[in-house]
């Protein structure tokens, strides 16, 4: 009869741990969010959004907040799937994120040139980018927490970017772009966000940047690694040294876009340039009839890994989001070779959470 009455005991403990979400227990250092899509915020997708609203106290839009969703036509703003976002962070009590303000890529068509086609000048960039971060910023003050204000400024290498922002306006659009941020919402938190922040060179550029735009009294709070990682990159050193390094120079640090690749990556691929396209061949998709036991292990332990330098990291550490929810709707079904099968997330295409969900919560509640 004791036997009994201690083994209910134990499985309800058991129980009662499997019911905790991930932000209950990571949530005690840092805040733990998703992106999220237009489906999972506007009530289609509620399997999905039981899950966020269960794990994460966090969200950051996947793609409606981007230049060209939000500002398609120059003057039109369309508002709604990411008033719908807001709402649904709000009243889920989460912490929201703006994603992003200045990126060359999925910027506005017409952002770059005049009615004729040719490359508007320095003066009418700056205007027309000024005036997307104004409007966007004012219209989700006091709701958005923070914003990645750039994205993706500089090349792995730590040389700039050669984007129609750097081409026309020159390397002080990104100063320009924190200082509107700033003027639009003084309480906002501000970021810049990246990936390939393992590499050196993108390291010490970001760093630089860091501390120059502090002397220049702009306003920066974070830095953002996007950590679109796999399984043999990047160099879990270099990870940490980057993660030391940004906090040095007086920020705290992000991971913004967390998701672990579990495909073989097509030869001189690298980093998460999106524009990046590889062709579709059979033994590219390896896993198109499910994951081998085998092969799920070596990815928990790689999430592990991860999750293992957060811990240790966590007074450095302000945020870390995944880049989706479930395998199901990641964007590395499609990217960089279109039409593949993977599990880069933490919860399965059921929406159930896979083991390593509890391994982490278990390494944050010890
Ligand atoms: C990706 C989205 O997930 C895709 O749906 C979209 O087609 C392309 O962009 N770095 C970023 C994110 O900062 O905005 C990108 O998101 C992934 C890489």
């Amino acid at each position: 009869m004791k036997t009994k009455a201690i083994l209910l005991a134990l499985s309800l403990i058991s129980l009662g741990a499997n019911a905790q979400g991930l932000k209950d227990a990571v949530g005690k250092y840092f805040l733990i969010g998703a992106a999220i899509n237009v489906n999972q915020s506007n009530g289609n997708d509620k399997p999905a959004a039981d899950v966020i609203k269960k794990h994460f106290n966090s969200i950051v839009a996947e793609n409606c907040m981007k230049g060209e969703c939000i500002q398609p036509e120059e003057g039109k703003f369309f508002w709604k799937d990411a008033d719908n976002l807001v709402k649904f962070g709000v009243d889920n009590h989460m912490t929201i994120i703006g994603h992003c303000l200045v990126w060359h890529s999925q910027a506005p068509h017409w952002m770059f040139t005049d009615k004729n086609g040719k490359y508007v000048t320095r003066d009418e960039l700056i205007k027309r980018m000024t005036t997307h971060i104004r409007t966007l910023v004012s219209h989700y003050k006091g709701r958005v927490h923070g914003w990645d204000v750039v994205n993706e400024a500089f090349n792995d290498d730590g040389t700039m970017r050669q984007s129609l922002y750097y081409k026309i306006i020159g390397p002080d659009f990104i100063e320009i772009a924190f200082k509107e941020a700033h003027k639009a919402d003084p309480k906002a938190e501000l970021y810049y966000n990246d990936y390939s922040m393992a590499k050196q060179g993108k390291r010490d550029s970001v760093c630089a940047l860091v501390k120059r735009l502090k002397a220049h009294g702009c306003r920066i709070d974070a830095v953002g690694m996007q950590s679109h990682n796999g399984m043999d990159y990047p160099d879990l050193k270099e990870y940490e040294k980057s993660i030391d390094a940004f906090a040095a120079c007086g920020v705290k640090v992000m991971m913004t876009e967390l998701d672990i690749n579990v495909l073989p990556s097509p030869e001189h691929f690298g980093g998460a340039n999106v524009s990046d396209r590889f062709a579709y061949n059979k033994s590219m998709n390896p896993y198109s009839n499910g994951l081998p036991d085998s092969v799920a292990q070596k990815v928990t332990q790689r999430y592990l890994d991860f999750f293992k330098i957060y811990y240790r990291h966590r007074s450095q550490i302000s945020r870390v989001t995944l880049w989706g929810v479930s395998d199901r709707g990641s964007w590395l079904n499609n990217w960089p070779i279109p039409g593949r099968t993977n599990y880069p997330l933490l919860f399965d295409r059921q929406y159930q959470a896979k083991p390593v969900v509890k391994d982490i919560i278990d390494l944050f509640n010890k």
